[in-house]
């Protein structure tokens, strides 16, 4: 009898939580094929990078990674073994073909909207060098693979649920629109059926992800669109489903509705990522957010209105074209005023084919690095302090791992801190109180103050 070896798969994600949502699903379809994962790139027969476009490093890690992998690609045909490499995400995307100028070791190049049809694309790569970028008109969600219960449960029990795709904002800054396309909504019975899935193989948290996810307009089995806190109190009731969250949201898509779920949906954790990116005005205008400070303000009001401890993050792009230091510091002003759990940070990047890249005055480098450097103090700072409220609490925490010293398992606040403490691998996939005796960079300490009680 011959032993055929199983082929291995490699993939890496860079960027969002959507990006290892995808690399996931992209996992399912080729353990269809007869790839097992690997962690160990040297090992793999199929190479993926999920890669993301958002901000030019991250672009340009890929090409970096890209030049690895070619050496790698030599070494093992040396050895008489077939590599085959696969660039995805939203940088297959936005650069196609000059990819495959760039990085003569790709065999295939694919979008997002295309991934479900990897199995026939990377046959036809067998002969040449593919590249697929166009946005098709069928869902891609429907053709899917389900992941296997043994996947499932590799992966943890908090996990991603893409709902909401793409982007028809156009924030002067951002590629979303042009790489991920036009916003979509996925139906609600495809997505209960998938928290189902999830939720029978040990799945307690789940977290909706969309570019603009709080813009849900998903349709019910009625054909009828459902909101996003329709659809939260519906998957809430997924048995086995304990915790949830969302993210990202845009604070003009805040209403009274969703607001009010932060109220009415215990299974609704107190924590919110609303990205405002500039405290001035002028900036969010020029960044066509099509919303003021003052309406960031009302979002984040409107939200602690129904659930007062609820913990906002933010991100922040600093140094965008035109920004005086007055701007700047009327950003430094909201972070102060707000008080954020923790916040992204990032240096305006001008990004090819969108309005800012063609702005006048773009912001020195040199401004945007000390700009930089002062809001970051400011928000670690913030976070700092956040953590170090929560000592002498009694927190409930959803226990997802091994911890990193011995006897330790880990796991998430309500706030989304992570919280260490002593404990046994059987609590994994409960919700136990832990006292939290000390913050450390990061993380919370505590011990078990309660016996593990089961979640419903
Ligand atoms: N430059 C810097 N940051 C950006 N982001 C999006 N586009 C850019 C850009 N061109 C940031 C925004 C967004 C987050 C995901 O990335 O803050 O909310
Ligand atoms: Fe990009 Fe603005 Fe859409 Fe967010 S809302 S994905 S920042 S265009």
């Amino acid at each position: 009898m011959t032993i055929i070896a199983a082929k291995r798969v490699f993939v890496k994600s860079y960027g969002c939580q959507m990006n290892v949502y995808d690399a996931e699903r992209m996992a399912d379809i080729l353990e269809g094929e007869g790839y097992a994962a690997t962690d160990v790139i040297e090992d793999a027969d199929l190479v993926v990078l999920n890669t993301c476009h958002i901000r030019e490093k991250a672009a340009e890690k890929v090409y970096s990674e890209l030049g690895r992998i070619r050496e790698m690609k030599q070494d093992r045909t040396g050895r008489g073994l077939e590599t085959r490499v696969v660039v995805a995400g939203c940088v297959a995307q936005a650069e196609g073909a000059e990819i495959l100028r760039r990085a003569p070791a790709v065999d295939l190049v694919v979008g997002p909207q295309n991934y479900q049809n990897l199995p026939s694309l990377l046959r036809q790569a067998l002969k040449k060098p593919v590249v697929e970028t166009e946005f098709p008109a069928e869902d891609k969600f429907v053709s899917l693979p389900a992941p296997t219960p043994k996947t499932i449960r590799s992966r943890g029990v908090s996990a991603f649920v893409t709902v909401q795709e793409g982007c028809d904002k156009f924030c002067t800054f951002c590629v979303v629109p042009y790489t991920r396309g036009a916003e979509f909504s996925r139906s609600v019975a495809e997505i209960i059926t998938e928290v189902e899935r999830l939720a029978l193989s040990g799945v307690r948290e789940v977290t909706l992800l969309g570019q603009n996810v709080n813009a849900f307009h998903g349709l019910d089995e009625a054909g009828e669109p459902v909101s996003l806190s329709e659809l939260l109190n519906r998957v809430s009731k997924v048995p086995g489903i304990a915790r949830l969250r969302y993210t990202t949201s845009h604070p003009l898509d805040m209403d009274e509705t969703l607001s009010l779920a932060h109220r009415d949906n215990p299974a609704l954790m107190p924590y919110l990522h609303l990205p405002v990116q500039s405290g001035s005005d002028q900036i969010l205008e020029a960044m066509n957010r099509r919303h003021t400070v003052t309406d960031f303000r009302a979002a984040v009001a409107l939200v602690k209105q129904y659930r007062p401890d609820t913990a906002f993050s933010s991100d922040f792009i600093i140094g965008f074209p035109g920004e005086t230091d007055e701007d700047f510091a009327g950003t430094m002003r909201l972070v102060e005023e707000i008080g954020f759990s923790s916040a992204y940070t990032f240096k305006y990047s001008p990004r090819p084919g969108t309005p800012a890249a063609d702005m006048a005055d773009q912001v020195p480098e040199s401004v945007k690095d000390s700009r930089l450097q002062a809001i970051q103090a400011l928000v670690t700072k913030q976070q700092r302090a956040f953590q170090e409220s929560m000592v002498g609490k009694t927190l409930d925490v959803l226990v997802e791992r091994i911890g990193r010293k011995p006897g330790q398992v880990a796991g998430k606040s309500p706030h989304l801190l992570a919280v260490a403490f002593e404990g046994s691998a059987d609590s994994i996939g409960h919700i136990v109180q832990v006292d939290i005796v000390e913050s450390v960079t990061n993380s919370l300490i505590g011990q078990l103050s309660d016996r593990p009680r089961a979640v419903a």
